[in-house]
Protein backbone atom coordinates (compact mmCIF):
# COMPACT_ATOMS: atom_id res chain seq x y z
CA UNK A 1 0.00 0.00 0.00
CA UNK A 2 2.79 2.41 1.50
CA UNK A 3 6.34 1.86 1.11
CA UNK A 4 8.42 5.44 1.90
CA UNK A 5 12.50 5.22 1.83
CA UNK A 6 14.58 7.81 3.06
CA UNK A 7 12.07 10.72 2.27
CA UNK A 8 13.70 14.21 3.10
CA UNK A 9 11.93 17.50 3.50
CA UNK A 10 13.61 20.59 4.75
CA UNK A 11 12.85 23.85 4.65
CA UNK A 12 15.35 26.79 4.35
CA UNK A 13 15.21 29.50 6.66
CA UNK A 14 17.82 32.12 6.40
CA UNK A 15 20.98 30.56 6.52
CA UNK A 16 19.13 27.25 8.30
CA UNK A 17 18.26 24.53 6.76
CA UNK A 18 15.05 22.43 8.63
CA UNK A 19 14.41 18.97 8.42
CA UNK A 20 10.99 18.52 8.60
CA UNK A 21 11.41 15.18 7.69
CA UNK A 22 14.66 13.38 7.69
CA UNK A 23 15.04 10.37 5.55
CA UNK A 24 11.88 8.48 6.79
CA UNK A 25 11.29 5.51 5.72
CA UNK A 26 8.47 2.62 6.64
CA UNK A 27 5.40 0.68 5.40
CA UNK A 28 2.02 0.06 5.42
CA UNK A 29 -0.17 -2.45 4.41
CA UNK A 30 -3.13 -2.98 2.82
CA UNK A 31 -5.80 -3.13 5.47
CA UNK A 32 -3.45 -1.82 8.87
CA UNK A 33 -5.23 0.87 10.87
CA UNK A 34 -1.82 2.66 11.72
CA UNK A 35 -0.89 5.99 13.95
CA UNK A 36 1.15 8.65 13.10
CA UNK A 37 2.29 10.42 16.55
CA UNK A 38 4.45 12.97 17.73
CA UNK A 39 4.71 16.32 19.76
CA UNK A 40 3.91 19.73 17.70
CA UNK A 41 6.37 20.62 15.20
CA UNK A 42 8.00 17.16 14.80
CA UNK A 43 6.69 16.60 11.43
CA UNK A 44 3.41 15.40 11.44
CA UNK A 45 1.69 17.39 8.54
CA UNK A 46 4.15 17.48 6.52
CA UNK A 47 4.58 13.83 6.46
CA UNK A 48 0.68 13.75 5.75
CA UNK A 49 0.89 16.06 2.65
CA UNK A 50 3.30 13.72 1.32
CA UNK A 51 1.37 10.31 2.03
CA UNK A 52 -1.30 12.28 0.65
CA UNK A 53 0.18 13.72 -2.38
CA UNK A 54 -0.42 17.19 -1.85
CA UNK A 55 3.05 17.50 -1.74
CA UNK A 56 6.48 15.34 -3.05
CA UNK A 57 9.76 14.93 -1.17
CA UNK A 58 13.13 16.52 -2.27
CA UNK A 59 15.10 13.00 -1.56
CA UNK A 60 14.12 9.71 -1.09
CA UNK A 61 11.31 7.01 -2.72
CA UNK A 62 7.65 6.84 -1.82
CA UNK A 63 5.68 4.51 -3.60
CA UNK A 64 1.31 4.15 -3.15
CA UNK A 65 -0.28 1.03 -4.66
CA UNK A 66 3.37 0.25 -6.22
CA UNK A 67 3.35 3.62 -8.17
CA UNK A 68 6.44 5.76 -7.86
CA UNK A 69 4.81 9.30 -6.60
CA UNK A 70 7.99 11.09 -6.61
CA UNK A 71 7.73 10.73 -10.80
CA UNK A 72 4.07 12.61 -11.00
CA UNK A 73 3.23 16.25 -12.00
CA UNK A 74 0.34 18.40 -10.59
CA UNK A 75 -2.00 17.05 -13.13
CA UNK A 76 -0.93 13.16 -11.93
CA UNK A 77 -0.63 14.01 -8.49
CA UNK A 78 -4.72 14.89 -8.35
CA UNK A 79 -5.93 12.07 -9.71
CA UNK A 80 -3.93 9.86 -7.72
CA UNK A 81 -5.36 11.49 -4.94
CA UNK A 82 -9.10 11.49 -5.86
CA UNK A 83 -8.69 7.84 -6.74
CA UNK A 84 -6.65 6.82 -3.57
CA UNK A 85 -7.30 8.98 -1.10
CA UNK A 86 -9.98 9.84 1.13
CA UNK A 87 -8.83 12.79 3.38
CA UNK A 88 -10.41 13.58 6.93
CA UNK A 89 -9.49 16.59 8.66
CA UNK A 90 -9.73 18.55 11.98
CA UNK A 91 -11.93 21.05 10.87
CA UNK A 92 -14.41 18.90 8.70
CA UNK A 93 -14.03 20.83 5.62
CA UNK A 94 -18.21 21.14 4.92
CA UNK A 95 -19.43 23.15 2.28
CA UNK A 96 -21.98 25.39 4.44
CA UNK A 97 -24.48 25.66 1.63
CA UNK A 98 -24.68 22.40 0.94
CA UNK A 99 -26.51 20.23 2.88
CA UNK A 100 -24.91 16.76 4.11
CA UNK A 101 -25.94 14.37 0.92
CA UNK A 102 -24.91 17.25 -1.39
CA UNK A 103 -21.57 17.71 0.53
CA UNK A 104 -20.86 13.78 0.33
CA UNK A 105 -21.98 13.69 -3.53
CA UNK A 106 -19.50 16.79 -4.43
CA UNK A 107 -16.41 15.04 -4.97
CA UNK A 108 -18.13 12.28 -7.24
CA UNK A 109 -19.29 15.00 -9.64
CA UNK A 110 -16.12 15.86 -10.23
CA UNK A 111 -15.04 12.07 -10.46
CA UNK A 112 -17.87 12.30 -13.57
CA UNK A 113 -19.94 9.06 -11.87
CA UNK A 114 -23.21 9.59 -13.24
CA UNK A 115 -26.36 10.86 -10.77
CA UNK A 116 -28.09 7.71 -9.77
CA UNK A 117 -24.62 5.80 -8.88
CA UNK A 118 -23.35 9.32 -7.15
CA UNK A 119 -26.37 9.13 -4.96
CA UNK A 120 -26.36 5.22 -4.38
CA UNK A 121 -22.82 5.74 -3.61
CA UNK A 122 -23.55 8.75 -1.06
CA UNK A 123 -26.62 7.24 0.72
CA UNK A 124 -24.79 3.89 1.24
CA UNK A 125 -21.54 5.91 2.85
CA UNK A 126 -23.99 8.27 5.16
CA UNK A 127 -25.79 5.19 6.34
CA UNK A 128 -22.57 3.47 6.91
CA UNK A 129 -21.68 6.45 9.68
CA UNK A 130 -25.30 6.81 11.15
CA UNK A 131 -26.12 10.13 9.38
CA UNK A 132 -29.31 8.70 7.28
CA UNK A 133 -31.66 10.44 9.23
CA UNK A 134 -29.63 13.88 8.36
CA UNK A 135 -29.37 13.85 5.05
CA UNK A 136 -30.97 17.20 4.37
CA UNK A 137 -29.36 19.41 6.96
CA UNK A 138 -26.48 21.53 6.47
CA UNK A 139 -23.66 21.50 8.42
CA UNK A 140 -24.68 24.51 10.97
CA UNK A 141 -27.70 22.14 11.55
CA UNK A 142 -25.21 19.55 12.95
CA UNK A 143 -23.51 18.83 15.75
CA UNK A 144 -19.91 18.72 15.91
CA UNK A 145 -19.38 14.89 15.94
CA UNK A 146 -22.69 15.07 13.07
CA UNK A 147 -20.03 17.23 10.90
CA UNK A 148 -16.77 15.10 11.03
CA UNK A 149 -19.00 11.45 9.80
CA UNK A 150 -20.32 13.98 7.15
CA UNK A 151 -17.16 14.47 5.98
CA UNK A 152 -15.79 10.62 6.91
CA UNK A 153 -19.04 9.48 4.87
CA UNK A 154 -17.45 11.71 2.00
CA UNK A 155 -14.55 10.33 2.28
CA UNK A 156 -15.76 6.70 1.87
CA UNK A 157 -18.27 7.29 -0.85
CA UNK A 158 -15.00 8.18 -3.15
CA UNK A 159 -14.64 3.81 -2.65
CA UNK A 160 -10.34 5.06 -1.58
CA UNK A 161 -7.56 2.72 -0.65
CA UNK A 162 -6.26 4.68 1.83
CA UNK A 163 -8.47 7.23 4.33
CA UNK A 164 -6.04 9.64 5.68
CA UNK A 165 -7.46 11.21 8.79
CA UNK A 166 -5.59 14.04 10.36
CA UNK A 167 -6.44 14.97 14.06
CA UNK A 168 -10.12 13.82 13.59
CA UNK A 169 -11.10 14.51 16.51
CA UNK A 170 -8.99 17.86 17.92
CA UNK A 171 -12.46 19.74 18.00
CA UNK A 172 -14.67 17.42 19.65
CA UNK A 173 -15.41 16.76 23.61
CA UNK A 174 -14.08 13.06 24.57
CA UNK A 175 -17.11 11.49 24.42
CA UNK A 176 -18.12 12.49 21.01
CA UNK A 177 -14.17 12.24 19.88
CA UNK A 178 -14.15 8.99 21.68
CA UNK A 179 -17.00 7.85 19.35
CA UNK A 180 -15.11 8.73 16.15
CA UNK A 181 -12.63 6.76 17.14
CA UNK A 182 -15.14 3.35 17.09
CA UNK A 183 -16.64 4.48 13.71
CA UNK A 184 -12.60 4.77 12.63
CA UNK A 185 -12.20 1.12 14.15
CA UNK A 186 -15.51 0.01 12.62
CA UNK A 187 -13.83 0.93 8.58
CA UNK A 188 -10.68 -0.87 10.02
CA UNK A 189 -12.93 -4.23 10.81
CA UNK A 190 -14.32 -3.69 7.54
CA UNK A 191 -11.23 -3.93 5.72
CA UNK A 192 -10.30 -0.45 5.44
CA UNK A 193 -7.09 0.78 5.20
CA UNK A 194 -7.09 4.06 7.92
CA UNK A 195 -3.93 6.62 8.66
CA UNK A 196 -4.47 8.46 12.03
CA UNK A 197 -2.41 11.52 12.49
CA UNK A 198 -2.55 12.97 15.97
CA UNK A 199 -0.79 14.63 18.63
CA UNK A 200 -3.11 12.83 21.24
CA UNK A 201 -0.98 9.41 22.87
CA UNK A 202 -4.43 8.50 23.96
CA UNK A 203 -6.12 8.55 20.60
CA UNK A 204 -3.33 6.71 18.70
CA UNK A 205 -3.74 4.03 21.01
CA UNK A 206 -7.02 3.70 19.19
CA UNK A 207 -4.29 2.02 16.21
CA UNK A 208 -2.97 -1.19 15.85
CA UNK A 209 0.24 -0.14 15.26
CA UNK A 210 1.87 3.32 16.07
CA UNK A 211 4.66 5.81 14.27
CA UNK A 212 5.93 7.65 16.37
CA UNK A 213 7.85 10.65 14.45
CA UNK A 214 10.20 12.91 16.52
CA UNK A 215 12.46 16.11 14.60
CA UNK A 216 11.75 14.34 11.37
CA UNK A 217 12.56 11.37 12.35
CA UNK A 218 10.56 8.05 13.50
CA UNK A 219 10.40 5.51 15.11
CA UNK A 220 7.78 2.54 15.81
CA UNK A 221 6.07 1.31 19.09
CA UNK A 222 3.07 -1.28 18.98
CA UNK A 223 -0.50 -0.09 19.46
CA UNK A 224 -3.25 -2.01 22.35
CA UNK A 225 -6.06 -1.53 19.17
N1 LIG B 1 6.35 26.09 4.99
C1 LIG B 1 7.29 25.96 5.91
N2 LIG B 1 8.37 26.75 5.92
C2 LIG B 1 9.34 26.60 6.86
N3 LIG B 1 9.33 25.67 7.81
C3 LIG B 1 8.26 24.85 7.87
C4 LIG B 1 7.19 24.92 6.93
N4 LIG B 1 6.27 23.99 7.24
C5 LIG B 1 6.75 23.33 8.31
N5 LIG B 1 7.94 23.84 8.70
C6 LIG B 1 8.77 23.37 9.82
O1 LIG B 1 8.92 21.95 9.70
C7 LIG B 1 8.79 21.32 10.97
C8 LIG B 1 7.64 20.31 10.94
O2 LIG B 1 6.38 20.99 10.80
P1 LIG B 1 4.97 20.24 10.71
O3 LIG B 1 5.07 19.17 9.71
O4 LIG B 1 3.92 21.28 10.49
O5 LIG B 1 4.84 19.62 12.18
P2 LIG B 1 3.54 19.08 12.99
O6 LIG B 1 2.42 18.91 12.02
O7 LIG B 1 4.00 17.81 13.62
O8 LIG B 1 3.24 20.13 14.02
C9 LIG B 1 8.61 22.44 11.99
O9 LIG B 1 9.87 22.72 12.54
C10 LIG B 1 8.10 23.58 11.16
O10 LIG B 1 8.45 24.80 11.75
MG1 LIG C 1 0.45 19.68 12.10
Amino acid sequence: MIRMSNIVKKYVMGDEEIYALDHVSFRVKPGEFVAITGPSGSGKSTLMNIIGCLDIAQEGEYFLNGQPVESYDQRQLARIRNQNIGFIFQGYNLLPKLNALENVELPLVYQNIRAGERRRRAMEALEQVGLKGRIRHRPQEMSGGQQQRCAIARALAQHPSLILADEPTGNLDQKTGQEILTLFSHLHAQGNTVILITHDTSVAARAQRQIHIEDGKIDEKEGNG
